[in-house]
């Protein structure tokens, strides 16, 4: 679809080009296989924001891999994270004796990540790490990592390639920065 039909909505500019983002996240999908090479790994994306990602990133990545979803939701105000997760859908996979590496769209607070990573961790997998998409440090509330990032972004709220403002903008193929006087952009 072409960028200038979402001009007039909530859209202030792209941040980051579908070319871009394609080529980054086949640079990740190199670098997980060189990472796991002789083992499958299980790539679980956590809905709704890292669908678009993952099922590029499983595409770049030359390996037998698995992969499985889960879907959590933060309580608090549309784009400001609280810290309590609740979880809508549960894996179906087991963890156990599983290299698994969770995908997410954004890192942000990290009160997501910091949630999933203990709830994971808990399950005995053989490892887990994390790759996402956008990593925003300057937001950080809660000491997470991620092992595998595809861009470092500015404190600005973003959506398009699976992140959303309200439900909507996730098929976007560019990363846009959401007009600053968009509806409670940042409540
Ligand atoms: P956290 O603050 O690291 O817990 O991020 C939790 C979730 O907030 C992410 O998975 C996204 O769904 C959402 N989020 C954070 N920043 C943005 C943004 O800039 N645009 C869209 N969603 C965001």
């Amino acid at each position: 679809m072409s960028a200038n039909r979402w001009q007039n909505h909530n859209l202030d500019r792209i941040l980051i080009d579908s070319a871009t983002i394609q080529k980054r996240v086949r640079e990740m999908g190199q670098e997980i296989a060189r990472d796991y090479q002789g083992r499958s790994p299980l790539l679980v994306a956590i809905l709704k924001g890292a669908s678009i990602f993952h099922a590029d990133l499983v595409r770049a990545i030359d390996l037998q891999v698995a992969f499985d979803f889960m879907a959590v939701e933060s309580y608090g105000a549309s784009t400001q994270s609280s810290g309590a997760v609740r979880i809508l859908k549960d894996l179906d996979e087991s963890l156990e004796g599983r290299d698994v590496i969770l995908v997410e769209d954004i890192l942000d607070t990290g009160l997501t990540l910091n949630y999933l990573m203990h709830n994971l961790r808990s399950r005995g997998p053989t490892s887990l790490k994390i790759a996402v998409l956008l990593n925003k440090p300057s937001r950080r509330i809660v000491d997470v990592a991620a092992d595998y990032v595809g861009f470092d972004i500015p404190d600005d709220f973003v959506i398009g390639y699976g992140l959303d403002f309200k439900q909507q903008y996730r098929n976007l193929p560019d990363v846009w920065i959401l007009n600053p006087s968009a509806d409670s952009a940042r409540p």
